[in-house]
């Protein structure tokens, strides 16, 4: 079985990419936890846009778990194994205010969350493409970090 695993399917990115994926793969997989409303309040829930999608796609399946969490992400490696050819990596956390704000956080699910899915990877299915969409998250908590301690 091919297998696509995609994380933060039901983001803005991420969904679009399950749309374009879906007649390509025998199952998708999708990894979203609905971070997005901690972080931006009940307006940007992912749930209908999870609706759209799972009504869509009959290959579709939802996993709500987050990225930060190793040991399901391994259950899931683990079970899917080599079946698993593409990963598209899409779950972050993407709001400049919100890195400067909570670099933790930013951090925790950008840098770590990022680092189990590669590891994961490397671990149950090393010859699957990884596709990775972050743009400079990480740059940009440095540079508000420099930022802040020049004007302290
Ligand atoms: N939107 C753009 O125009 C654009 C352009 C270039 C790059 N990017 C990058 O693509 C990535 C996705 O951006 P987006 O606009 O789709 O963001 P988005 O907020 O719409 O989607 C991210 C998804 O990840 C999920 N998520 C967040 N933390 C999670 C966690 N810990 N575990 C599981 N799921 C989690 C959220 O619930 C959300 O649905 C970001 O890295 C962003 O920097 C976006």
């Amino acid at each position: 079985m091919k297998i696509a695993l995609i994380t933060g399917s039901a983001g803005l990115v991420g969904s679009e990419a399950v749309s374009f994926f879906a007649d390509k793969f025998d199952r998708i997989i999708g990894i979203d936890n609905n971070y997005r409303e901690v972080l931006f309040g009940a307006n940007a829930s992912i749930e209908w846009n999870l609706k759209r999608i799972q009504s869509l796609y009959q290959n579709y399946a939802h996993y709500s778990i987050d990225i930060r969490d190793k040991k399901s992400l391994e259950g899931l490696y683990k079970e899917f194994s080599t079946d698993i050819e593409l990963i598209v990596h899409t779950a972050a956390q993407p709001s400049h205010d919100w890195a400067a704000k909570d670099p933790f956080t930013d951090f925790s699910i950008n840098a770590n969350g990022t680092l189990n899915l590669l590891e994961m990877t490397r671990l149950h299915c090393p010859e699957a493409v990884f596709i990775f969409t972050s743009t400079n998250t990480l740059i940009r908590t440095f540079m508000n970090k420099v930022a802040i301690s020049r004007n302290a």
